[in-house]
């Protein structure tokens, strides 16, 4: 319940924000009626294609210890002492993997060294850049085309914020944490040393007209109006991405520039931010290209579509347990806490925390959760049955989705874990099993569904199925005893129970009478 009341309490779209800059809720209404065509989809074989497969052990580089002291409102606080070591990014690489995962941060004393002020060119500091917007010369350029055009599409844009040197960005991150709360402000705000405003290639790109109003920028909708359209469409032309979109699944059936109202959440698991239409990332224009090819074979408005994170993850060899961790960092209110030794971290006490070892490894404890009780559970709203699982699971243990509940992901009579939908009128989606990850399964008796265990659910509370069913990610457990409630259809009697890890059953088998 945690992770839904902080998401209920977010403010909408503070994204990029500086201090400064107000907070609007405004929702978009009827007022943009145009459909967004979505490419049509392509077979996953021309994706696999279009990505790198190679692997790389450490893409982020060797560990080394950081010092977050410049950032009171981290250390100490809400980052462990522990996660001070860390593996550093190499900022000047046009592609840096820079997101909000534990596993790799810019140094806090890096700042690009070709920075010039993005009005006339002139080489600045990263100090006078604090007071200046700032691009690396090769973006800052780029950008200056990008503007000349939109003013002759009839829309002159307006820069919001530039690069933000690690100090700017602890600022612009702690105004947020004390304005709303640590755990909020991380959906939407990076934590200083994983912001892409510090690489200097990254924009708050709005239009003049947009800026004149009272509540400021930051409001929802840009995406929708002409420029941001524009701005989506043809950004890659000056090698800009667009690092954070809508979740397919999360975006308007009619209109794919605004979020469908009835999903509660709307982080999106790929990149673990909120939505930012006017974020847009300099990558050079033939890697843009390339994102802009591989995007569309991705299958554009599908659960496959990707996002300049898995791009990215691709670009670099991440591929394997590394690219399936989820993308998040510090405390996430439980769901995805990394970060810090067991027992060290806030989020162990509020559900669970995801811990890494300094290579931004999963660190796997051996010790294996066991069944200590099946029985048939209350269905209340749900038509099928309900399969009601009492664990014991050992601190530390993985899982992964998809998380069954009522509040999340419930199995009708043909869904199985290979074939199921996070949200109604989302497309169904497979789970494959991750190594070492541990779930529940459930088996009818007889099985004719023509899949082994076809149930499966992870060792986590159903609130965390509103994010994490739309991404097939490693998971933390609580840790202690566990109930998982599994619905399942009504008509099955007779089923059997088992942990799988890794896809593999372990331990006792139980047999689960639904008489
Ligand atoms: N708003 C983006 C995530 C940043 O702070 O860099």
């Amino acid at each position: 319940m945690i992770l839904a009341a902080c998401r209920r309490s977010a403010p909408s779209d503070v994204a990029d924000a500086t201090p400064s800059l107000t907070i609007t809720t405004a929702t978009l209404d009827a007022a943009v009626a145009a459909v967004d065509a979505a490419a049509p989809p392509t077979p996953k074989a021309a994706l696999a294609a279009a990505l790198p497969t190679s692997t790389n052990a450490d893409p982020y580089g060797p560990a080394k210890v950081a010092s977050r002291a410049s950032c009171a409102v981290l250390g100490g606080q809400h980052v462990a002492e522990r996660d001070m070591k860390t593996s550093f990014v190499d900022g000047d690489d046009l592609l840096a993997i820079v997101n909000r995962s534990p596993s790799g941060q810019l140094a806090p004393d890096y700042a690009p060294s070709d920075l010039v002020d993005i009005r006339n060119g002139k080489p600045l500091s990263p100090s006078e850049c604090d007071k200046v917007q700032c691009l690396r010369s090769e973006a800052a350029s780029a950008l200056g085309e990008l503007l000349a055009q939109m003013k002759k599409e009839g829309f002159p844009g307006k820069v919001e914020s530039a690069f933000r040197s690690y100090g700017n960005q602890c600022g612009t991150f702690g105004h947020w944490a004390r304005k709303s709360s640590f755990c909020e402000a991380t959906e939407q705000s990076a934590l200083p040393g994983h912001s892409q405003h510090q690489l200097g290639t990254t924009v708050d790109l709005f239009t003049e007209e947009w800026a004149k109003h009272e509540r400021g920028v930051f409001r929802e909708g840009f995406g929708c109006t002409a420029a941001g359209r524009w701005i989506r469409e043809h950004a890659t032309d000056y090698g800009y991405v667009m690092p954070y979109p809508i979740h397919p699944d999360d975006r308007h059936p009619r209109q794919s520039c605004v979020v469908r109202w009835d999903i509660p959440v709307n982080i999106n698991p790929q990149t673990g931010y909120r939505f930012e239409h006017w974020h847009i990332r300099y990558v050079g224009k033939d890697a843009a290209a390339r994102f802009k090819a591989a995007h569309a074979a991705s299958g554009v408005g599908k659960p496959s579509e990707i996002t300049v994170e898995q791009w990215l993850r691709a670009e670099k060899g991440l591929t394997g347990p590394d690219a399936e961790l989820p993308v998040c960092d510090g405390c996430n209110c439980g769901a995805c806490g990394t970060l810090a030794a067991f027992g060290e971290n806030a989020c162990d006490r509020k559900g669970g925390a995801l811990h890494l070892d300094e290579h931004g490894k999963p660190v796997i404890v051996s010790s294996a959760p066991s069944i200590e009780g099946v029985v048939k559970g209350k269905a209340r709203k749900w038509r099928g049955k309900v399969v009601e699982v009492k664990l014991d699971v050992p601190v530390g243990t993985i899982t992964q989705p998809p998380i069954a509940g009522l509040e999340a992901a419930g199995y009708v009579a043909g869904a199985t874990f290979e074939k199921l939908s996070p949200y109604p009128d989302t497309e169904p989606r497979a789970y494959p099993p991750l190594a070492d990850a541990w779930v529940v399964a459930v088996e009818p008796v007889p099985n004719d569904t023509g899949v082994a265990w076809p149930y499966r659910a992870a060792i986590t509370a159903p609130v965390h199925g509103q994010i994490y069913n739309r991404a097939n990610v490693l998971l933390p457990t609580r840790g202690g005893p566990t109930t998982v409630r599994i619905p399942i259809p009504g008509d099955i009697q007779k089923a059997k129970v088992v942990l799988l890890r890794g896809g593999v059953p372990h331990g006792q088998q139980r047999a689960a009478e639904l008489d």
